[in-house]
């Protein structure tokens, strides 16, 4: 299967500047879903497809719509993982690391060391009065989180969060920057021996982590097949939950009304979350490669044709959600797309629920007394591959 950089025959060609789509991507997104739902986009070497339906469409036909794609960063970085494989391999991998993430086990195994993570957190903050809750709490918590259901019990929060900065870094370097490579290396070097140690103690003593549920798989897991899924889910595992947690806490912080039934509700949390995750998603897209010929959104994609499933477009389709633009934790229930679908579906959903929805919010608005933006630091969103804040400059009063 070649993957040729090329628009497919009839596909409108859509030039978009990436910088202008990392300030703010939505305004193009919804001309493109407007006029060319499915577009040849040269600055991003991709067809994009911005329609929630074309979406949905494209995950229910996962043998069509190739996670295999050749070339990719992420198999550079990280080698074959299951995010970019396809079933067999793919249900195997996945069968073998998803139970730990399971509600059940989030509740019985892990939901108590969040809360006492995100607590710990908050002891050192409270006396300040201010911070940056984006790098002094969530990021932080998320890494500290996913180091305890990974399983890796010698890696401190820091590495972590490190190492996910390190493999972030080199899935985007279009541009082939040494220097990035170089520090992906160390940190993928790092983690192997950090992996090594965990599969060592769990090897006799499992201790329900995903790295001791790949160990005893009952449809075996090699080792390098082990070490591949932990750096994927330490790539993408902390930025996400970091920026869902940002980014909702601001929306709260600049609508005192919602704020305030949230406080008084705590069951609307879990609204929140949903509708935080599909106003600005975190991943905001996603990579496929046709298996085959297809036509989709009214375009003939050929065999080997790069696609880029634009979920954070779908999530603001005008079709499905109305007023999409804003941010309504009220509005009508309706699947939004931050997760994915198809058999990647989030393996982490549950995780990051949780650990943002039922701890990390309640805890930090019941915690920092009369918490507010800062003033005089306006705090900035970033991103469209991934998007969110890049700090969150808080306030409040001292104990
Ligand atoms: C709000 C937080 C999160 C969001 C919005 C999110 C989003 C996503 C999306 C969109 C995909 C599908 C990508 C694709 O199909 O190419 C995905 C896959 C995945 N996520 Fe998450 N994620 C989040 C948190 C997490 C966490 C905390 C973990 C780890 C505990 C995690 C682990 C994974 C894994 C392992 C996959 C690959 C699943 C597979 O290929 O079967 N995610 N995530």
């Amino acid at each position: 299967m070649s993957a040729p950089a090329a628009p497919a025959p009839g596909a409108p060609v859509v030039e978009l500047d990436l910088a202008e789509l990392r300030d703010d991507p939505y305004p193009a997104y919804a001309e493109l879903r407007r006029t060319a739902p499915l577009a040849w986009v040269p600055s991003v070497g991709r067809h994009l497809l911005t329609r929630y339906e074309d979406i949905v469409r494209a995950e229910k036909l996962p043998e069509v719509f190739s996670s295999r794609e050749e070339g990719s960063l992420l198999l550079r970085t990280v080698g074959p993982n299951l995010l970019r494989e396809d079933d067999p391999v793919h249900r195997r991998l996945r069968a073998a690391a998803e139970p730990p993430t399971r509600p059940r086990q989030v509740r019985d195994l892990w939901a108590a060391s969040f809360e006492r993570t995100a607590h710990q957190l908050l002891d050192r903050l409270e006396d300040r009065g201010e911070a940056d809750l984006i790098a002094d709490f969530a990021e932080p918590l998320a890494a500290a989180n996913l180091a305890l259901v990974l399983g890796l019990r010698t890696a401190s929060a820091h590495d972590i969060a490190d190492w996910s900065r390190a493999m972030m870094a080199a899935n985007g370097n279009y541009a082939d920057e040494p220097d990035i490579w170089l520090r992906a290396e160390r940190a993928t070097r790092a983690i192997e021996d950090a992996v090594a140690e965990a599969v060592d103690a769990v090897t006799d003593t499992p201790d329900g982590s995903v790295i001791s549920s790949m160990v005893h798989a009952a449809d075996p897991v090699s080792p390098t097949e082990i070490q591949n899924n932990v750096k994927v889910v330490i790539g993408g595992g902390v930025n996400e939950p970091r920026d869902v947690f940002g980014v909702g806490a601001w929306a709260l912080l600049r609508r005192p009304e919602v704020l305030e039934r949230v406080l008084k509700d705590p069951a609307v949390w879990k609204r929140v979350f949903e509708e935080t995750a599909r106003w600005i998603s975190p991943i905001g897209m996603y990579p496929r490669q046709l298996a085959q010929d297809h036509e989709i959104a009214g375009v003939t994609l050929p065999a080997g044709s790069r696609v880029a499933l634009v979920i954070a477009s779908g999530n603001r389709d005008e079709s499905v959600f109305e007023r999409a633009d804003e941010f309504d934790p009220d509005r009508p229930h309706r699947p939004h797309l931050a997760f994915g679908g198809g058999p990647h579906f989030c393996m982490g959903a549950w995780v990051a629920r949780h650990e943002v929805s039922a701890i990390a919010w309640p805890l930090v608005f019941s915690r920092l007394k009369g918490l507010r933006l800062a003033e005089n630091t306006p705090d900035r969103l970033d991103g469209w591959v991934f998007r969110g804040l890049t700090s969150l400059n808080v306030t409040w009063q001292t104990p």
